[in-house]
Formats: C-alpha cells, sequence, structure tokens
C-alpha cells in the first residue's frame, strides 16, 4: 500500500482529543486525509492532535460537539463541508462507560450511555449518508463514501455490571449491519471494528496496576494489551480501497479476547 493511500479524502473521526479517535485522526493523517478531530470537553488536547497532524504535514480542524446532540451534530458536518471539504470517511468513535448493576443502575447513566454510545452513532451515520448521497456518483468505481463505527468486543460479549455499555454496542453491531445492507446499492461502505482491551482512558482501572494487568491478560490469548493503534491500523485498512470489497463486517482485533480464553485449560 502506498504512504498516502488516503491522499484527497476528507475524515471525521469523533471522540478524536484521546485514546482510540486520536490515534484514528493521526493515522488517517498520516495517510493523507484531511481531518475534522471532534472533541467533546477537552478543547487542548484536540488543539495538540491539530498540531501534531500539521507538524507533520498533514491537514486537520478541530470542532467541539455532543455526538448525542442533533444540532450539534448537523453543525459539525457542516463545519466539515466548509472547512475540510466534502466528507469521504466517517469514523464515528466516541464513547464512555458509566458502569453500575442493574439493581443500582440509575436512568441517567442508562440514559448517558445510549446516548452517546449509540445514539450518537446514528446521528453521525446519518449525517454522513446524507452528505454521501448528495453527491454525484464518482465514475472511478470506489465507494461513495465509508463509515466505520467503534464498536467492542461487548458487541458479542455479555458484560456483567455494564449492561448499558453491552447493550449499546451491541446495538452498534445490528446498526452496522442494516445500514451496510441499506446503504450498499449506494456504494457506501459501512463496517465496524470491535476493539479488545486498548489501553486508553475509558479502562485505565484495568491495565494500569500490575495485578489488574496480569487478570486482564488471562483474557488475552496473543499475551498484550493493545494499544490505541492497533486499532488505527485497522481502521486505515478500513477506510482505505485496499478493503474495498469488505462491506457489513465487523473486524475484532482483540488479541484472541473473542476465543473464549477461559476454556484453554476447560470445558
Ligand atoms: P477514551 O475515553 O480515551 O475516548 C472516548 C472519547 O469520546 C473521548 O475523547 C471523549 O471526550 C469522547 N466523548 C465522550 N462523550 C462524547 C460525546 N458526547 N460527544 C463527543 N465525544 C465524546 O476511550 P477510548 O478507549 O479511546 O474509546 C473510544 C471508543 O473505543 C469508544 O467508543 C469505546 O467504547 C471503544 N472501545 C474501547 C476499548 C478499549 O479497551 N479502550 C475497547 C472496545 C471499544
Ligand atoms: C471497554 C474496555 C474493556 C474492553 C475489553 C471495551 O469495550 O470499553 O473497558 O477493557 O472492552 O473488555
Amino acid at each position: 500500500m502506498s504512504d498516502t493511500p488516503l491522499s484527497g479524502r476528507v475524515a471525521l473521526v469523533t471522540g478524536a482529543s484521546s485514546g482510540i479517535g486520536r490515534a484514528c485522526a493521526l493515522r488517517l493523517a498520516a495517510a493523507g486525509a484531511r481531518v475534522l478531530v471532534n472533541y467533546y470537553g477537552d478543547r487542548q488536547s484536540a488543539a495538540e492532535v491539530v498540531d501534531q497532524i500539521e507538524g507533520a504535514g498533514g491537514s486537520a480542524v478541530a470542532h467541539q460537539a455532543d455526538v448525542g446532540d442533533e444540532r450539534q451534530v448537523e453543525a459539525m458536518f457542516e463545519r466539515c463541508r466548509e472547512d475540510v471539504g466534502p466528507l469521504d470517511i466517517l469514523v464515528a468513535n466516541a464513547g464512555i462507560q458509566k458502569d453500575s448493576d442493574l439493581i443500582t443502575m440509575s436512568v441517567d447513566d442508562w440514559d448517558a450511555v445510549l446516548s452517546t454510545n449509540l445514539r450518537g452513532q446514528f446521528l453521525c451515520a446519518r449525517a454522513a449518508a446524507r452528505g454521501f448521497c448528495s453527491r454525484k456518483n464518482k465514475s472511478d468505481g470506489r465507494a461513495s463514501g465509508n463509515i466505520i463505527f467503534m464498536s467492542s468486543v461487548h458487541d458479542r460479549i455479555p458484560w456483567a455490571g455494564r449492561s448499558n455499555y453491552s447493550a449499546a454496542k451491541g446495538g452498534t453491531l445490528m446498526l452496522m449491519k442494516s445500514l451496510a445492507q441499506e446503504l450498499g446499492p449506494e456504494k457506501i461502505r459501512v463496517n465496524a471494528v470491535s476493539p479488545g482491551a486498548i489501553m486508553t482512558d475509558i479502562n485505565r482501572d484495568a491495565w494500569e496496576d500490575e495485578d489488574g494487568r496480569q487478570e486482564l491478560l488471562k483474557l488475552i490469548p496473543y499475551g498484550r494489551v493493545g494499544e490505541p493503534d492497533d486499532i488505527a491500523r485497522a481502521v486505515q485498512w478500513l477506510a482505505s480501497d485496499e478493503s474495498d470489497y469488505v462491506h457489513g463486517h465487523a473486524l475484532y482485533v482483540d488479541g484472541g479476547m473473542m476465543l473464549y480464553p477461559s476454556f484453554r485449560e476447560g470445558g
């Protein structure tokens, strides 16, 4: 693959001021895309992502928006059109956890997770698809738009104490597949990346101290906790023409977490 397989493309990455989203923004920019770096609260970190992209010769714009808010999402896509260019690639990455067992889970914590992790995916996918559909079909045969959802191994693996999160991710998986079926004829590609345990702020408690890390490693046959760039490389591939015939697929990037490692010595 060339060093700049996304040259001339425009990408929008949600939740891009930290973790996996940040790594995706940097990767896509390094691959030649101009990037809208969406952030929620951390303006300084988003500015640093933009600086890093520009310092490497790329092009990026930071934009604050809550992905669960329809008006803010519409304004963000408008800003992207005006200041970055017509969108080619959406990476719907923003997500949160608010862990609690069912008995004590508040409606606020349920709603917050569903709003960011599922409603946000819907709002961003809808805005992206409207833009893709309004553009003339390209004659070069490649996709006229590309949507990549950030899902999770918990779109398949149940997760006690986080039913809001796993319900949202299970919803993301079926949103992705239903939209792939719906939008394929428009030549809009739709896929998901479903990460395993990746070292970011969202799961810092699980990997920061050595005991926690050893517990986590029991769930990962490949024997290491993932890094944001493990996911960003998969996203770059899905965003590129190299994966042009991959459609409606969830790519599990998880060091084997989906392999039921507890059955290695049991069953
Ligand atoms: P993170 O906490 O570093 O990133 C989440 C980002 O989403 C933050 O930048 C945050 O500001 C942003 N965000 C939160 N609410 C938002 C809102 N309403 N509107 C816009 N942005 C908002 O954590 P990480 O790990 O980078 O998470 C990114 C995605 O990856 C999430 O969807 C998460 O569920 C998913 N994921 C993470 C895994 C991991 O092990 N780190 C594994 C599987 C999935
Ligand atoms: C969660 C992380 C967790 C990982 C593997 C992700 O979806 O956000 O907290 O470490 O799944 O269980």
